[in-house]
């Protein structure tokens, strides 16, 4: 049996508990999380054994993996301290909120000879593993333009993250649509260009950015128009929006994710989710399959994908980003290594 320590008890914390729960020959053997709701709530409705610290989880359960999923800006220490126990990891997207950081995660999963996913579930997304296999086929041809949008209500950075304010819609969220670009691209990206604005959600006590447009190029000349922002309006269907295009020299997939197949008309008219939920009481959906993609091919000795360097190549990126946010010019993006 494999044991799996799981760092943060939130929302992501729990979908990992219950995912696992689903696969043979995998346990969830403890979970850390130093806020005493978070661990009360993990205790009564997961029935888990709960640290107060990751080091202490670490410490007394003997573990094989650890899932780091606790707030975007606080990924190093657990992930760097479960590498050097020895302990393959699955760490929350985005991997760090600098590079600096990113690198002391790579360079301890490197030093330790452990494997480590990023937890860029978008992967395991029906539409965009159809676009990837379009792209692959050679049925798009040449990748000459991507653009995508992923947004988020209010709600996401004034009420559900406690901790938006040390984030931004670019670690958030632009760091999903940033893999999925490199992924479809195939090609590095070399210089990024961002504007935004910092005002609506400052004003409500969260000191961060409302919005971030950014144009990024790639060594091929290709380029992808990414849009992130924080300040959709609560009455939207859903608190999510997503579209993504790609153009290529022989055809363009284009993808909606927000209308999910399923309208719902009543007080509000919302989108009900249909690409996360439950069946037969059982979680579905892309981030169930992420996670247990994670643990069967731990059980099976087979690599992790995305990579560490996946992650840090999405970090090194949006760190250009908020570079041009502030400085307002083009930003290039150093050489990877
Ligand atoms: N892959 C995805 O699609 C996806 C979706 C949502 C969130 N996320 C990411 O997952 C991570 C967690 O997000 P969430 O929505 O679960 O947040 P959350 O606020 O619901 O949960 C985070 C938990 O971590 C705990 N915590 C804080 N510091 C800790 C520490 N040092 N050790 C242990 N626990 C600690 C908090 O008390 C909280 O219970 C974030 O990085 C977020 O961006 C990823």
């Amino acid at each position: 049996m494999l044991r799996v320590g799981i760092v943060g008890a939130g929302i992501r914390g729990t979908m990992y508990t219950r995912a696992l729960r689903e696969v043979p020959g995998i346990e969830v053997a403890g979970i850390a999380d130093p806020a005493d709701r978070a661990a009360e709530r993990a205790r009564d409705e997961l029935g888990v054994q709960v640290y107060p610290s990751h080091r202490e989880l670490f410490d007394r359960e003997r573990l094989d993996a650890a899932i780091v999923a606790t707030p975007d800006h606080t990924h190093r220490a657990p992930a760097v301290d479960a590498a050097r126990a020895g302990l393959h990891l699955l760490v929350e997207k985005p991997l760090a909120t600098s590079t600096e950081d990113a690198e002391a995660i790579r360079d301890a999963v490197r030093g330790a000879g452990v494997e480590c996913m990023v937890a860029f579930e978008n992967r395991w997304n029906p539409s965009f593993v159809r676009a990837r296999e379009a792209v692959a086929s050679g049925e798009v041809g040449d990748v000459l333009t991507q653009s995508a949008r992923l947004s988020n209500t209010y709600f996401v950075p004034t009420r559900m993250l406690s901790w938006a304010g040390s984030s931004s819609p670019g670690w958030f969220l632009m760091t999903h649509i940033a893999d999925l670009a490199l992924w479809f691209s195939g090609h590095e990206p070399t210089r990024v260009y961002a504007t935004g604005l910092r005002r609506e959600l400052r004003a409500r006590g969260v000191d961060t950015w409302d919005a971030i447009h950014a144009l990024v190029t790639f060594d091929d000349g290709s380029v992808a128009s990414l849009e992130s922002l924080w300040v959709l309006p609560d009455s939207m269907p859903s608190i999510v929006d997503f579209k993504y295009q790609i153009v290529g020299s022989r055809s363009a997939v284009f993808v909606d994710q927000q209308d999910q197949m399923s309208w719902q008309a009543g007080e509000q008219f919302v989108f009900p989710r249909t690409l996360l939920l439950e069946v037969d009481g059982r979680p579905q959906g892309f981030s169930t399959w992420m996670a247990q993609s994670f643990a069967r091919r731990l059980i099976g000795g087979e690599r992790l994908e995305p990579t560490v360097e996946d992650g840090l190549r999405v970090t090194r990126l949006i760190e250009a980003v908020h570079r041009s946010l502030d400085s307002g010019s083009p930003e290039s993006i150093g050489p990877q290594g």
